[in-house]
């Protein structure tokens, strides 16, 4: 809990960040996400013949050269090589697809999962403490509220799956050294539907730099940050699974995430007292339809 842990060297940054974009695929791979592809063949033809259309309309409004068509078919073959298409679809496109996927809802506000999350943390009960190193840097964080009903009624029996980075940057599973669940953890709410987990604050995440996106992120003169955030999934039986990221007021990159996935219902309240922060945060969930 204190912060005795020495600053990485920015050698040792990239080193690991070098590894998280192929564990990303691997994670991909054994989500059981891939099995569940079965696209009706019209949506395929309809949805394939939009990109394709949409490609070839950008060529011509742009007037593409044989140097630029050649750059983005090299560019293309790196990203699967580096095992970054779920990086660069999570950064670039998942925002979208969120956004389409929830707006039915009367509930809390989710976001992007990116491609870091893994199913299977530890389980605890509130208040609850996840698992992390005896040193692990950073500023403690209490991160607390309720889970209710959109009918306000407390949801005792919900489950707040909670993981973020390291105050360097890093996921556990997805970066050397750290272990297996480390800043993962799974809590189930009391009977008023409270939790309350004690954690530390995460670092802002850089998308890794030495990879197809990091180049195409360089050859654009774009940057690869992400605000610091905690990711939570927020179940319980009966509701529709809320997927969330929360921020923290005051990061440099609320205002420009590369991921395009901060919005203002998803900044924390956050208050300091002699070293530790602490927020309350409420997630309300929509019954299934
Ligand atoms: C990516 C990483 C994240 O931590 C995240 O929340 C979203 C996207 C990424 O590198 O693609
Ligand atoms: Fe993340």
């Amino acid at each position: 809990m204190t912060q005795t842990t020495d600053p990485k060297t920015s050698d040792e940054l990239a080193a690991r960040a070098a590894d998280s974009g192929a564990g990303a695929t691997a994670n991909f791979r054994q989500s059981g996400k891939t099995g569940s592809a079965q696209v009706d063949p019209e949506r395929v033809a309809l949805l394939a013949g939009s990109l394709i259309k949409a490609a070839n309309d950008l060529v011509r409004e742009h007037g593409v050269s044989y140097d630029e068509y050649n750059a983005l078919k090299s560019w293309l073959i790196s990203v699967g090589e580096d095992g970054e298409w779920p990086l660069f679809l999570d950064v670039w496109l998942e925002h979208s697809v969120e956004e389409v996927n929830t707006s039915h809802r009367k509930g809390s506000k989710g976001t992007i999962e990116g491609p870091y999350y893994v199913p299977g943390a530890p389980e605890q009960d509130s208040p609850a403490t996840i698992p992390m190193r005896e040193d692990e840097p950073g500023t403690p964080l209490v991160f607390a509220g309720q889970v209710r009903d959109v009918d306000g009624t407390p949801l005792s029996n919900a489950v707040v799956d909670l993981w973020h980075a390291d105050a360097n940057g890093f996921y556990s599973q997805f970066a050397p050294g750290l272990d297996q669940w480390n800043l993962r953890v799974r809590v189930r709410t009391d009977a008023d539907g409270r939790y309350e987990i004690n954690t530390v604050q995460p670092a802002p995440y850089q998308i890794p730099t030495d990879g197809a996106c990091g180049k195409l992120i360089a050859a654009a003169g774009w940057h690869a940050w992400r605000p610091a955030h905690l990711h939570v999934k927020v179940e319980a039986p009966d509701h529709e699974t809320l997927t969330a990221q929360l921020y923290f007021p005051g990061d440099a990159h609320n205002d420009d995430d590369i991921a395009s996935a901060v919005k203002p219902e998803l900044l924390l309240d956050v208050a300091e007292s002699e070293g530790k922060n602490s927020t309350e945060y409420d997630f309300v969930l929509d019954p299934v339809r």
